[in-house]
């Protein structure tokens, strides 16, 4: 599928088929990601795949995490709602955590959040144009220890993303957007 049918269509896939995503479909995928502009070639991005045993990993953290959330963590409604993210992030085959390179330079840093931003585009682009759905997620995964260690992640680098990956269990249509037109200004002479 081209770029621009591929971004046409590319959606938000929260359900997939159990089938994995082969390793070397994955990396065709990253190699995409790292083709995205950056400026004076910082190469700021790092990817952690999570499959498997350490796919389960972060499954069990973040249902522990979503348990945390209630007030009653002990209550019936906080256990199911654990139970669904356990078993929604063990049904996903894989994922991938995006992370950048924290440079000491604001203007640097900007810059390199921008580029890891536009690599997780790439990213998701290319997953849609090889049938594969993908769901980008940050907040508090952005900040939380036991995610960093499952990564490895090394000194001087922080978690920006976490992409979901595999093949979608449904088509489902693209979200509702405004036209550019709507929102462009052609500004002429
Ligand atoms: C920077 C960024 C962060 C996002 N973080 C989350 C998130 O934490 N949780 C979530 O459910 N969706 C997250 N999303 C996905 C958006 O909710 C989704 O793209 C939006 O609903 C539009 O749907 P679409 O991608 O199907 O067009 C994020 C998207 C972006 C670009």
């Amino acid at each position: 599928m081209d770029a621009i049918t591929a971004i046409q269509r590319r959606t938000s896939v929260r359900r997939f088929r159990p089938d994995p995503v082969p390793r070397d479909v994955i990396e065709r995928l990253l190699d995409c990601a790292v083709r995205a502009p950056n400026h004076k070639l910082t190469e700021p991005w790092r990817f952690a795949v999570l499959t498997g045993a350490a796919r389960d990993r972060y499954a069990a953290m973040r249902a522990r995490q979503r348990l945390a959330r209630f007030s009653a963590p002990d209550g019936e409604e906080a256990r199911s709602a654990a139970d669904k993210m356990r078993r929604e992030t063990e049904e996903t085959p894989a994922i991938v955590v995006v992370v950048c390179a924290v440079s000491p330079d604001e203007r640097t840093r900007e810059e390199d959040f921008a580029a890891a931003m536009m690599a997780t585009a790439n990213l998701l682009i290319a997953a849609a144009s090889l049938g594969l759905g993908t769901y980008l997620r940050t907040g508090s995964i952005m900040q939380d220890p036991e995610v960093e260690a499952l990564v490895g992640l090394e000194q001087g680098f922080r978690v920006v993303g976490v992409v979901s990956l595999g093949y979608p269990a449904s088509e489902e249509p693209p979200r509702r957007r405004r036209p550019a037109a709507e929102l462009t200004r052609w500004v002429q002479g």
